[in-house]
């Protein structure tokens, strides 16, 4: 991906890693100002061409949601002579820690908060030429995690493919969110998750983990679970997917209940939908 202005002046190293305040870490060559504004117009472009590339209705990767959220970025240049001009942008991979309900083998919920990748992008003309596996390797040093104790939201069949050749990753352990985790993922952790007790009604304890993607769906009309678009945003390829539910039958007074929900903010809806009172220490953590 190429831009009118010159990427090298404002990521120095071949891999820049962001976090909110946008800069990287080596300070760019152009004043910050003009930095900041030359960052925040390359986030929002390779965020929309990973959401084309994806098929989603809406990027979600932009600026703006950097700056409200405690992810890291982690941006691919290419320093090949051929493209010593103003350089270009190959790629990136986007991760973050979230609080999810995780099953293990037995069943039980796990309340972990692993790291997850949120999205991941290369350029399509560049795909296949080992970008992807140099991005995501320098990320697990920097990050110092191990590819199975990752979380990945709503994996694509390139992003499988990709795992169960870079790292031999293959087995999922079966979830009810969006998020997929591999055999591994409960083995050998600094910093294991904590077991919830056995008995486990879903109203109880929220199985659903909010995906970096479920805010697209209150984009896209009725909310969650009266959404029939929900289905077209649910990849075929996803796995560990939400259970499929039935579609809710017509009545008038579910209806009032769902305009009456479309005032909500979109993490209110779960907790709407279900009756239970608003937490406010979850809304952070949750977004
Ligand atoms: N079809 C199937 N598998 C593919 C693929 C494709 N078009 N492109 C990459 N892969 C997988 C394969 O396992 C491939 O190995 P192979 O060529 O021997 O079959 C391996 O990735 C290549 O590794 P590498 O070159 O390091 O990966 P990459 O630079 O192509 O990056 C992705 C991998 C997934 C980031 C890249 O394909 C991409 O951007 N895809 C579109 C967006 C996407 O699906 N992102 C994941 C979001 S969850």
């Amino acid at each position: 991906m190429e831009f009118e202005f010159d990427i090298h002046k404002i990521f120095l190293e071949p891999i820049s890693k962001l976090d909110s305040s946008l800069l990287p870490q080596r300070r760019p060559l152009v004043s910050s100002s003009e930095a900041q504004r030359q960052i925040v117009a390359v986030i929002d472009e390779i965020g929309k061409a990973s959401a084309k590339a994806q098929r989603l209705p809406a990027p979600i990767t932009s600026a703006s949601r950097m700056q409200t959220n405690q992810h890291h970025l982690y941006i691919l240049k290419d320093c090949t002579p051929k493209t010593a001009g103003r350089g270009v942008v190959i790629g990136f991979l986007k991760v973050g820690y979230k609080k999810l309900f995780v099953l293990d083998h037995s069943g039980s919920h796990i309340e972990a908060e692993p790291l997850c990748i949120l999205d991941f992008y290369i350029h399509e003309s560049l795909q296949r030429h080992g970008f992807g596996k140099e991005l995501f390797a320098f990320m697990l040093r920097t990050e110092q995690v191990e590819p199975q104790h990752l979380a990945i939201d709503r994996p694509s069949e390139k992003f499988l493919s990709f795992l169960r050749k870079h790292y031999n990753l293959r087995s999922t352990i079966p979830q009810v969110n969006n998020f997929v985790v591999f055999e591994g993922f409960f083995r050998d952790r600094k910093a294991p998750g904590r077991k919830m007790p056995a008995k486990r009604a879903e109203g109880e304890i929220k199985p659903y983990s909010l995906s970096e993607r479920d805010f697209l769906k209150h984009e896209e009309g009725l909310p969650w679970p009266f959404s029939q678009a929900q289905s077209s945003l649910n990849r075929a390829s996803s796995l560990g997917s939400s259970p499929t539910r039935a579609c809710p039958r017509h009545n008038p007074g579910e209806e009032d209940f769902v305009k009456s929900l479309r005032t909500f903010r979109p993490h209110s809806l779960q907790r709407a939908a279900s009756g239970e009172q608003e937490d406010p220490s979850q809304r952070r953590r949750t977004r």
